[in-house]
């Protein structure tokens, strides 16, 4: 939302937490009221000293919902109308609901990583449950296993003491003694049997930390694995099941749909999957990189330029022509068979399906990808718009040995000249109209031109 779009109609969210500085919980709730055309606005608090006045001050002011993060979760219990049963098992809450006499606690980071789960078609029902660490978040983790019928809950904790604790309290809400402590070092008395394991340790978010437990014999029992942190995007946990082919996930789904509950008591709305996973995408972007589109004519260097910055960047790389060629053949034969449309229409196709989900890639697009209104817009959506722009002269010295282009298909020299600048002036209002910046790269090395486009980024 526009900040002169706030008008007297518009209801507030926020977060109240110490710190929220680096929070995405913004993006995540103000792009779902942007997607479902509600007039609300979400707002981060950073609250330092008292949290209960904060959140009598918040209903006070009217504000329609709240998140509550690190450190004020079990302090704002105190300053709540009514408690959620789950919440309450928990002993924390992370999202306030207002009610007519207050505001009323939930805990949405448990049915959170439930959602999560069962999107990615994981259920807990029945299984043999791991669960690797013992702190606040094991705490939810763990009532989620009990609560979804899970067979049995192995608790594997560096301290023995804490796994105790945890176990002992849990099990008394629920029938049997279904969580069972271990001291880490113990690992080998967990059945081998195939289980899901859930990674709640803080192990991996620093540099340099290894695993819980190091030895692979271990993970020989693992059918999928859920790490909770998010940033990095691969903990060592993650790195040890992916080399073992194990699926698996990290925490960045429970951020999203621990949000996406909250945002749905809060306003009564079901955001759908396919929104959820628009969300996803941005929440990636934004943590794990952004997209860098290169657009320009034949021979600009977008794919030789694209490659080293990719490279330079820690990006992945991407060519939409040998995309497509991959999947369709040789561009020439798409175009002598099926005609320049079909063409147009899988770059279409190719673009919409990068817009939905590419992330942290340099893209290098066709020369002509941008002739397309339609495509324009998809590129604008799918990153940073980059066009590289070249003289007729220099495009002409790039390109006049290449066979592969079948626009350029030409009887002599001076023929090639006069398309390129032909086709060249009547492509650049299309260029100008999707690029976001223009860089002209007569007479300058690759080195120097990426060197101008991601010095920016990093
Ligand atoms: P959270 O609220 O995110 O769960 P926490 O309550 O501080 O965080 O819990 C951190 C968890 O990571 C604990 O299980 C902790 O183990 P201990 O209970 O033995 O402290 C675990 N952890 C953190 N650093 C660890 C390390 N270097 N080795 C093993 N476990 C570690």
């Amino acid at each position: 939302m526009n900040r002169n779009e706030i008008t007297g109609n518009t209801g507030v969210l926020g977060l109240i937490g110490n710190p929220v500085r680096h929070t995405l919980s913004p993006l995540i709730h103000n792009t779902l009221s942007e997607e479902l055309g509600l007039d609300l606005l979400y707002l981060p608090f950073s609250v330092e000293q008292d949290p209960i006045a904060a959140v009598r001050g918040a209903f006070a002011l009217g504000i329609r919902g709240l998140n509550v993060t690190v450190p004020h979760k079990m302090a704002v219990m105190e300053a709540l109308s009514d408690i959620d049963e789950m919440a309450r098992i928990i002993g924390a809450v992370n999202t306030l609901v207002r009610t007519e006499n207050g505001f009323k606690g939930f805990n949405t980071d448990m049915p959170g990583l439930g959602r999560a789960l069962a999107v990615r078609g994981i259920s807990l029902k029945g299984q043999q449950v791991i669960v690797l660490g013992a702190g606040g978040a094991s705490r939810a983790v763990c009532t989620l296993a009990l609560s979804e019928g899970a067979e049995q809950v192995w608790l594997l904790n560096r301290t023995i003491e804490k796994a105790e604790t945890l176990a002992a309290d849990l099990n008394r809400h629920f029938d049997g003694e279904k969580l069972i402590p271990l001291a880490a070092t113990d690992w080998n008395r967990v059945p081998e049997k195939p289980s899901v394991f859930l990674q709640c340790t803080s192990l991996g978010l620093h540099e340099g930390e290894g695993l819980l437990i190091d030895d692979p014999a271990f993970y020989k029992r693992a059918t999928y694995g859920y790490d909770l942190i998010y940033n990095p995007a691969v903990t060592p946990f993650l790195s040890r099941l992916m080399e073992m082919d194990i699926p698996c996930d990290n925490g960045l789904s429970m951020l999203l749909y621990q949000g996406i509950i909250a945002y749905e008591l809060w306003t009564g709305k079901r955001v759908s999957n396919e929104l959820a996973d628009r969300v996803m995408t941005r929440l990636k972007r934004r943590l794990y990189g952004e997209n860098l589109v290169l657009v320009g004519y034949m021979g600009s260097g977008k794919s030789t330029v694209g490659q080293v910055m990719a490279e330079r960047s820690g990006r992945a790389f991407l060519d939409t022509d040998a995309a497509i060629e991959e999947a369709e053949g040789s561009i020439r034969e798409i175009f002598e068979e099926r005609g320049e449309e079909a063409f147009r229409s899988m770059e279409t196709g190719l673009l919409r399906r990068l817009a939905d989900s590419a992330v942290n890639t340099v893209i290098a697009t066709g020369g002509g990808i941008v002739l397309r209104k339609e495509n324009r817009e998809l590129l604008k959506k799918i990153g940073r718009v980059i066009w590289l722009k070249a003289t007729p002269e220099e495009t002409m010295s790039r390109v006049k040995n290449d066979t592969g282009r079948p626009l350029l298909d030409s009887a002599s020299e001076q023929e090639l000249y006069d398309k390129i600048c032909r086709m060249l002036r009547e492509r650049e209002p299309a260029y100008e109209a999707a690029a976001n910046e223009v860089l002209l790269t007569d007479g300058r090395t690759v080195g120097e031109i990426v060197h101008e486009i991601i010095d920016p980024f990093i």
